[in-house]
């Protein structure tokens, strides 16, 4: 019986180990119990862990009490989403959209509008439609920078425009933003939350940055915006993770931080090359963007490919891959989504081949 390909995944957005700074994450975690084992292993306070709040505020020049520090990203949305948005309330998402995202929308019982995004970002056009047509959105929830799933990077332009339509009709922005150091080709644009007067709420993490499994993320908005936040998170978990949070702020504060960053886009460069050239050699059919950072491919096949059927084909040859339709609140059944953030690149190689291979069997 011939043996099983091992097995490659296009499936995780997450980092390989080998991008992760182990070693400065160990130094940082020995400098932050030594230093401030009192704050490392108390409870804390349900705004984070304070002298990482203050290191997130200044370098988003903003008052340390518009911060809210929490157990990844995700958590600052939920508490987000909860705060702002009721039963039958208008959200407009991007077509397509995090998964995570539109579930957790969904579960409030949110209606959602799906707007489509382009490879320069969200459909400006697209968004003025949904204004017009009478819908009164309390949120629109943006991927600015490297998307998940699309990989697209929304442009200046729309930005100003995306900002000046929220502050002329009245609803706010949710930049949701992990990715935005992972830029390894261009330059780096101002984000919507900067150009704002109180319109935009902001999300990052350190997922991407320092590593997943340490859960720190955050939230940026206005004073008000983040003490409602703060009052809920008290109640949900007394303070997030002070342990993680105080590896973190040694982590930041010394200097394994940039270094980290470096290395992280060193790698996803190399990786998407190797697997942009791969898919058009290989799979010159399927359509897709060079990203310009970030861990995302977001494939289009000719109409008519039956995304399920080629899920399996893949399972079957041992890649692991995500559907495009997990992203999209339609029928769509002609995308996948592949991260190549957690594969080494000849196992992009081979990946690749067994993706065209899946394709062709169908
Ligand atoms: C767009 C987006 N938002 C939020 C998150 C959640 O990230 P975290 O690990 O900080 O919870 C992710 C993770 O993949 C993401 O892609």
């Amino acid at each position: 019986m011939a043996a099983e390909p091992a097995p490659i995944s296009f499936a995780r957005g997450a980092p390989s180990l080998d991008i992760i700074d182990v070693e400065g994450l160990k130094s940082a975690a020995d400098r932050a119990f030594t230093d401030d084992p009192a704050g490392s292993f108390a409870y804390g306070t349900s705004v984070g862990y304070l002298p990482l709040r203050s290191w997130i505020a200044e370098r988003h020049g903003v008052a340390e009490n518009q911060v809210l520090v929490t157990n990844g990203s995700m958590q600052a949305d939920a508490f987000l989403f909860s705060t702002l948005v009721g039963a039958g309330d208008a959200v407009i998402v991007e077509r397509p959209s995090y998964d995570r995202t539109l579930g957790s929308l969904r579960s409030l019982g949110a209606d959602l509008h799906a707007v489509d995004i382009e490879p320069d970002g969200v459909s400006v056009d697209g968004v003025r439609a949904v204004l017009d047509s009478g819908v009164t959105p309390t949120l629109a929830h943006l991927i600015p920078n490297f998307h998940n799933p699309a990989g697209y990077s929304l442009s200046a332009d729309k930005r100003t425009q995306l900002v000046a339509l929220a502050r002329e009709r009245g609803f706010t922005i949710f930049e949701d933003d992990p990715y935005v150091e992972l830029r390894f080709t261009g330059d780096r644009l101002p984000t919507m939350f900067e150009q704002s007067d109180g319109e935009v709420v902001y999300a990052s993490s350190f997922s991407k940055t320092v590593c997943p499994g340490i859960r720190v993320g955050y939230l940026v908005g206005s004073t008000e915006l983040i003490g409602k936040v703060a009052a809920l998170a008290t109640s949900t978990y007394i303070s997030p993770s002070m342990v993680s949070q105080s590896i973190v702020n040694a982590f930041v504060r010394g200097g394994s931080y940039e270094t980290s960053i470096e290395t992280v886009k060193a790698a996803l460069a190399e990786r998407a090359r190797v697997l942009s050239e791969g898919l058009r050699a290989e799979l010159p059919e399927v359509e897709f963007v060079d990203p310009e950072g970030g861990y995302f491919l977001w494939l289009t096949f000719p109409e008519g490919t039956d995304g399920d059927a080629l899920f399996d084909a893949c399972a079957q040859r041992g890649l692991a891959v995500v559907k495009g339709s997990d992203f999209l609140l339609d029928d769509a059944r002609h995308h996948l989504r592949l991260a190549y953030s957690g594969v080494t690149t000849s196992q992009i190689s081979e990946g690749v081949t067994r993706l065209a291979e899946a394709y062709r069997s169908l």
